[in-house]
C-alpha cells in the first residue's frame, strides 16, 4: 500500500535542500493518507469525515481545537472498550503522519488556540449539571450511548482541560453536540459552571 520509491525520492529531495539550507515543512503525501483513511477509517467515520457511526472528523469546530499532534495521539490511543482501535501498532510513522495531514487538510477555519493548565472547578457541582445535561446522550457517569465515551481513558490521557472546556463552548454544529455556553435562561451553563463539569469529568481519570 505505502508508495516507497516514491517516499524515498521525497525525503532525499528534502534531505539535499536541507543540506543547503531551504528545507521545505516536509510535505505530507496526502494521496497515501486518503488512501489509509478510505482503508481503515471511512467504514465508520464515513466518507470525508462526514460520520456514519462514529464522530464527525470533518466537523469544523472540532478540527480548529484539534492540533495534528492531539489528533494523531487520538488515533494512536483508540478508545479501549470503545468501537474506536487503538492504532498505534497498526500504522507506520509515515502512515500515521500522511493519515493526519489529509484529516487535518479538511478544516476551513483558523486554527483556535487553547489555554494551557488544569481548570479548577466543583466536582460535586459538574456532576449535577451533568446529570441533567449531558448523561441523555453521553451515558452514565459518561459510559458512553449516542455520543461518545468521556470517562474513557483514551479520551481522557490525551484530552487536556482546555480541550474539553473549549468543546463545551463551541460544541460541534451540525451534530447532536451543541454549544453549552451562553446566556442564561436557554439551558446553557456559565462559565463558572463549564469549569465544575470539567472538573467532573477529570474526576473520572484514574492516573490522578
Ligand atoms: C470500528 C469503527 C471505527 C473505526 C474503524 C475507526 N474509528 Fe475512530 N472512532 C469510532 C468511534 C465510535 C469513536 C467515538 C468513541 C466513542 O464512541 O466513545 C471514534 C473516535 C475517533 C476520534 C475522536 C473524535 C472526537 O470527536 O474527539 C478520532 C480522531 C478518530 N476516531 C479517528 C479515527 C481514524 C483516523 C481512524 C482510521 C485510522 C478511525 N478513527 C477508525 C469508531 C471507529
Ligand atoms: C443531544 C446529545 C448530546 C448532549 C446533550 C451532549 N452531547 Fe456531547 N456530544 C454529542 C455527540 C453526538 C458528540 C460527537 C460529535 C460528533 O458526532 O461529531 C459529542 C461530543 C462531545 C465531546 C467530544 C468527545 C470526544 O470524543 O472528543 C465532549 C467532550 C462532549 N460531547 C461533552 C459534553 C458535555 C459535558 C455535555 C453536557 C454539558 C454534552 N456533551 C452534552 C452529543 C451530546
Amino acid at each position: 500500500m505505502r508508495k516507497r520509491t516514491k517516499r524515498s525520492l521525497v525525503v532525499s529531495l528534502g534531505v539535499l535542500l536541507g543540506l543547503v539550507g531551504l528545507a521545505p515543512a516536509m510535505a505530507a503525501d496526502l494521496e497515501a493518507g486518503k488512501e489509509a483513511y478510505e482503508s481503515y477509517c471511512a467504514a465508520c467515520h464515513g466518507e470525508n469525515g462526514r460520520h456514519l457511526t462514529a464522530p464527525d472528523l470533518a466537523n469544523p469546530d472540532f478540527l480548529s481545537i484539534t492540533s495534528p499532534q492531539l489528533l494523531r495521539a487520538m488515533i494512536e490511543t483508540g478508545r479501549p472498550g470503545r468501537p474506536m482501535p487503538a492504532w498505534k501498532d497498526m500504522l507506520e510513522d509515515e502512515e500515521m503522519q500522511d493519515l493526519v495531514a489529509y484529516i487535518k487538510g479538511w478544516q476551513k477555519g483558523p486554527d483556535v488556540p487553547l489555554s494551557k493548565g488544569k481548570i479548577t472547578g466543583n466536582v460535586k457541582a459538574g456532576a449535577a449539571i451533568f446529570v441533567t445535561t449531558c448523561a441523555g446522550c453521553h451515558g452514565t457517569q459518561g459510559a458512553g450511548g449516542s455520543a461518545p465515551a468521556l470517562n474513557n481513558p483514551g479520551f481522557l490521557h490525551v484530552a487536556s482541560d482546555p480541550y474539553i472546556k473549549k468543546t463545551l463552548e463551541v460544541g460541534r454544529p451540525g451534530t447532536a453536540m451543541r454549544s453549552f455556553l451562553g446566556a442564561p435562561g436557554l439551558a446553557n451553563l456559565s462559565d463558572q459552571e463549564l469549569n465544575h463539569v470539567v472538573a467532573y469529568i477529570r474526576s473520572w481519570d484514574k492516573r490522578r
